[in-house]
């Protein structure tokens, strides 16, 4: 049966505002997180540790952290890291939960993380390594795990191997990740059902789905029936990949929101208050929100 209760892990301000065209000020960011607090988002990715030559949108990452302080309720935060350098700003920073983000693909390890696919493990052993001893909490992604733009199909067992790899350095939760939006339910299920074959927990297991193809709820709903209990979602639909064409946003949170109320599947979020916080953010980015629960619900 489903779960009764979904963790949603928002996305929006990292994977969405890295892909904004424009820099989001700082204090527009700050704003963004709490309000998605106040509406009763738990986790929320917050910024990510990378090159500012490679993601200049997220250079601010620690004055944005800075500037949130503490949240004053039990909330995480978790960050993107590459590498040892940005392990060591994280730390710097006072983060206590972090995301590697591997890749299914050579290629697309070429192009998001200028590394190879065996090369990237060896770059992220170290900080998972590092990151566990100072008692944090690791999330590892799998990117183009059912499409890649430039290798085409990605065989589910190439994923699984990918993701085993992954959390064998240690990691406590795998994301997979449908970076360009391509992938159908049937896909999602063999997927799941290799990497419960290959022995990782159905309650370490979250999915994340890009909305291109307007698949991203049907997936999820496939994952649900598949009893994974983790999805990740953007308020407003927000993001995309800026080292991956033809990645567009994710899958939203009132949709996503919307869908699991309705199934009677609890959350913890306030709809409404999520609604106005993505009709907000929407007049700051000067387009309306990608999510047709924003749209029917703000219209009224
Ligand atoms: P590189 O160019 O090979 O790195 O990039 P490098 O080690 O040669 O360093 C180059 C310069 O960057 C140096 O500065 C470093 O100090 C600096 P310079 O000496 O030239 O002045 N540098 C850093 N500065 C700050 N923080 C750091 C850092 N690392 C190096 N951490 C690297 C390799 C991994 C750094 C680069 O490829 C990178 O930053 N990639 C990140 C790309 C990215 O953020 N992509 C989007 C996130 S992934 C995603 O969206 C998918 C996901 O949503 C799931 C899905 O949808 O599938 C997660
Ligand atoms: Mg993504």
């Amino acid at each position: 049966g489903l779960p009764s209760r979904v963790t949603i892990y928002e996305v929006g301000v990292r994977d969405g505002l890295q892909n904004e065209k424009t820099i989001v000020p700082l204090d527009v960011k700050a704003e963004f997180v709490r309000h998605l607090e106040d509406a009763g988002v738990g986790v929320i990715e917050t910024t990510s540790f990378v090159s500012p030559k490679w993601v200049p949108q997220l250079a601010d990452a620690a004055d944005l952290l800075a500037e949130l302080g503490e949240s004053g309720r039990v909330r995480t935060r978790p960050v993107l890291v590459p590498n040892p350098k940005g392990l060591d700003r994280a730390i710097e920073a006072g983060v206590s939960s972090i995301a590697v983000f591997g890749s299914a693909t050579e290629t697309f390890a070429a192009r998001n993380l200028n590394n190879t696919l065996d090369g990237q493990f060896d770059m992220f052993g170290p900080v998972v390594e590092r990151a566990k001893a100072e008692g944090m909490w690791v999330r590892c992604y799998v990117s183009m795990c059912f499409g890649d733009p430039w290798e085409g199909d990605v065989a589910p067992e190439q994923v699984v191997s990918v993701a085993r790899r992954l959390m064998d350095l240690g990691c406590d939760e795998l994301s997979i990740g449908d970076t360009i939006g391509v992938g159908t339910p049937g896909q999602v299920e063999a997927v799941l059902d290799g990497l419960l074959g290959a022995g990782i927990d159905l309650d370490r297991i979250a999915v994340h789905f890009h909305d291109t193809y307007g698949q991203a709820l049907s997936n999820t709903l496939a994952s649900l029936r598949k009893g994974v209990s983790i999805v990740d979602s953007s308020a407003g639909g927000l993001g995309g990949c800026p080292y991956a064409k033809s990645a567009t946003g994710n899958l939203a949170t009132e949709d996503l929101v919307w869908m699991l109320h309705g199934l009677g599947i609890e959350t913890g979020i306030d709809l409404e208050k999520l609604v106005e916080t993505s009709m907000w953010m929407a007049e700051r980015l000067g387009r309306p929100s990608s999510s047709a629960v924003v749209r029917a619900l703000g219209a009224r």
